[in-house]
């Protein structure tokens, strides 16, 4: 079993380099599948996420070359199955992207229900309403959502919620369509504009990507492209946060500042010292920091992906902070690890509210999802003494190289294997 082990207290001091934008790589991944011709993605995050959508991509037949360690080319030309494989499938969230993109071009598709973080109820009902408005029926049996159409064609459609995995997946849908397919009351998020600009540089016709209201006029064919994909905003802000908490100074760079404008106005209003250039942002801690209540929202609010580590910079805040989940019903699994590290929280359905307290302490901690893991790392940091944080397999879903990052900045974290427990039992 692997763990995080940290020796709190160094303030983070350098240089870290983002990595491309995990939420975006893992729609492009599957979009690929619709180009008659061979696609170069750039900057692509090495993380188990993109290794699993890959690997889906390969069992299906598409050919798969690693040219460098964040650059992959894909020729998907030789896909003849719309079955995704169900285990590979349900083991991350982003799998339900090969529906969109697998009905695209072969009218038909079978994968699993999505897996992904534990956050509560994750329905897939806006999914099921775009393809049956595009003209498709679906069914869910074993485990599995088909579904298949005799012709699609465009159309209206209004997200009853704004939700991004919907609105990618409506895109994918769509971008082939016959007609005009018009979404509204769509989700606004940087990936969702990087997977319309991927599409277009195929040759798709995407207008509107980044409002809410998203035109797709489909096209006969997509063509094979290069394309880099954006950084990612949810790595960029652990870090700022990371840098903020240990009152450190350290310039996060490969950044599109505009993406960073939701986190970095909640930082500053903390009394983070914040410097923005064209493609890095300075982050300057100045501690103790004020209290600050925060609610999130879809983008351009509050990223609910930002929460739990601003959840850790609040526990060491002057004052009493109040957070609102507005996405999920259930995103304070971390909160009983941060107690055990000295923080003072009390949660009440969607609401926590945090006392300040001096310090926290070092303690054995579990990461229960991709964000809370990376919530248990921030407090390592500023924790006195020693900090182990298991299941990690959690965070190196969607942090790619994090201890080596966090090491070249002064961090005193180490990825150490330990017997798991039933491999002590069996030596008693
Ligand atoms: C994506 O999840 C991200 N995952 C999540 O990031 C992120 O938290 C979320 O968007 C919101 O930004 C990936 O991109 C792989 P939603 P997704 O559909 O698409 C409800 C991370 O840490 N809903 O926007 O599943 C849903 O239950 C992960 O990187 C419906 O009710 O999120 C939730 O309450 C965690 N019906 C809300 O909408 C639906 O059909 C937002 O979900 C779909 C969603």
């Amino acid at each position: 079993m692997e763990k995080f082990v940290i020796n709190g207290g160094n303030a983070l001091r350098g240089d870290i380099t983002i990595s491309g934008a995990k939420n975006a790589a893992v729609a492009i991944i599957p979009a690929a599948i619709l180009a008659e011709g061979i696609c170069v993605l750039e900057n692509v995050p090495n993380i188990n996420d993109v290794t699993v959508s890959l690997k889906i991509l390969a069992a299906m037949g598409a050919e798969v070359r690693l040219l460098n360690k964040n650059t992959i080319q894909i020729d998907s030309r030789h896909i003849k199955d719309a079955v995704v494989p169900y285990e590979m499938a349900r083991s991350i969230r982003a799998s339900y992207y090969f529906l969109g993109t697998l009905l695209s071009k072969f009218n038909h598709a079978k994968v699993s229900m999505p897996g992904g973080c534990a956050l509560g109820d994750r329905p897939i009902d806006q999914h099921l309403k775009c393809f049956k408005a595009l003209g498709a029926e679906t069914v869910i049996e074993h485990g599995m959502v088909e579904i298949t159409a005799e012709k699609l064609i465009g159309t209206q459609i209004y997200f009853d919620k704004i939700t991004v995995g919907a609105t990618i997946n409506a895109m994918l849908a769509a971008v082939k369509v016959d007609g005009l397919t018009i979404l509204e009351n769509a989700a606004k998020e940087p990936h969702i504009v990087d997977l319309a600009n991927f599409l277009n540089s195929m040759g798709a016709d995407i207008m509107g990507a980044g409002t809410d209201v998203i035109k797709i006029r489909g096209v006969k064919r997509l063509q094979g492209t290069n394309y880099s994909i954006i950084p990612d905003q949810i790595e960029a802000g652990t870090y700022m946060v990371a840098a903020a908490a240990t009152g450190g100074d350290v310039t996060i760079k490969n950044v599109i500042p505009k993406h960073l404008e939701p986190i970095s106005s909640k930082l500053v209003k903390m009394g983070v010292g914040i410097e923005e250039f064209d493609d890095s942002v300075r982050i300057t801690g100045k501690k103790p920091y004020e209290r600050m209540n925060l609610k999130t929202m879809p983008h351009p609010g509050f990223p609910t992906d930002m929460q739990p580590q601003f959840a850790a910079l609040l526990t060491l805040s002057q004052g009493t902070s109040i957070i609102t989940e507005g996405i999920y019903e259930e995103r304070f699994r971390y909160v009983d690890e941060l107690r055990r590290m000295g923080a003072d929280i009390s949660v009440d359905g969607k609401v926590a509210v945090i006392e300040g307290v001096a310090k926290l302490t070092g303690a054995p901690v579990k990461a229960a999802d991709l964000r809370a893991g990376a919530a248990l790392i921030i407090a390592g940091l500023c924790a006195k003494g020693v900090t182990e944080i298991e299941d990690i397999y959690h965070i190196e879903r969607g942090y790619e190289d994090m201890a080596l990052k966090l090491r070249a900045v002064g961090a005193d974290i180490q990825k150490r294997r330990f017997p798991a427990p039933d491999a002590l039992r069996a030596a008693l």
